[in-house]
């Protein structure tokens, strides 16, 4: 109930102590312990929410069958000595009547994920906003691994005049390369195998372009790639690294490649610095 996690939350500020929340859906692996070890050296205290958010999944997307692994979630918080897990049920967080929706633009309309899932920085955004409210964090960490989804919340919190400080993590991969996600259980063994070529083309073309090549020149090569792997690509992208706005060159200010490309039945995004 969100007035337990109130009285919790309360007694933790008056004995001083600053607290950090990490949100996530759950399934929870490599990628999300290296945000709640960031989050355990910056605060006292950790919160972690799992809370598989339907508000940000379309009627086609994998809201039903997003794996659920709660058991097992508890017992790596446990090991991770997380504070407290915040695990509402979805009508605690959306009763019947609720109303209301935060609807972002700026880095939420950049034409990336938000022109292929016109719905979810929405969800996100309404979701994140509740969780912040709720946990009333002094820092709450997010994964570069989503990139445009770091940059539409931190935008979220500074106009919405949220006291939480919004904290970047580096993304964490796989031997090969591979981004972790929750939705690599997806992948067939020979969908893993080619999954590695998103990660590769965006190292690739990050040096190419450091190097000086034409941007445009070397994403036209990346996307080429990236489809000869067998992917059918949603977009490979140069992006301004803060404002997400279309980078023509490195005059532009720092660069990020942003990639999202669907392999089989699932759809897997990556990005890097420049
Ligand atoms: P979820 O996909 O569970 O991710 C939770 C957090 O873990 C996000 O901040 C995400 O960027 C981060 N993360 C996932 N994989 C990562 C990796 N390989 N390296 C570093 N960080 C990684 O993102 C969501 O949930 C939801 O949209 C949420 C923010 C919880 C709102 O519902």
């Amino acid at each position: 109930m969100v007035a337990e996690l109130r009285v919790q939350r309360t007694t933790r500020k008056t004995t001083k102590k600053t607290i950090a929340l990490v949100p996530t859906m759950g399934a929870l692996h490599e990628g999300h312990a290296s945000l709640i070890r960031l989050a355990r050296r910056r605060a006292d205290r950790v919160i972690v929410s799992i809370f598989v958010n339907p508000a940000q999944f379309a009627p086609n997307e994998d809201f039903r069958l997003y794996p659920r692994t709660f058991a097992a979630d508890l017992a790596a918080l446990a090991a991770l000595n997380v504070d407290l897990v915040w695990a509402p049920a979805v009508e605690t967080m959306y009763p019947g009547d609720f109303a209301t929706k935060i609807v972002p633009e700026g880095p939420a309309q950049a034409g990336l994920e938000d022109a292929f899932r016109p719905h979810f920085f929405a969800g996100v955004a309404t979701v994140v906003a509740k969780l912040l409210i709720q946990c009333a964090p002094d820092i709450a960490v997010f994964g570069e691994k989503d990139y445009q989804q770091l940059k539409v919340i931190a935008r979220l919190a500074r106009d919405l005049d949220l006291k939480s400080r919004i904290v970047g993590a580096p993304i964490v991969r796989e031997r090969d390369g591979l981004a972790r996600s929750s939705r690599n259980v997806y992948l067939s063994p020979r969908e893993r195998a080619a999954a590695p070529a998103l990660c590769r083309v965006l190292k690739e073309c990050a040096a190419k372009i450091a190097a000086g090549q034409p941007i445009n020149d070397v994403l036209a090569e990346g996307r080429e790639a990236i489809a000869d792997a067998g992917f059918a690509l949603d977009y490979l992208e140069a992006r301004h690294a803060d404002t997400l706005a279309p980078a023509a060159s490195t005059m532009d200010g720092p660069i990020r490649l942003l990639v999202a490309a669907r392999i089989g039945n699932t759809r897997l995004i990556d990005n890097v610095g420049v």
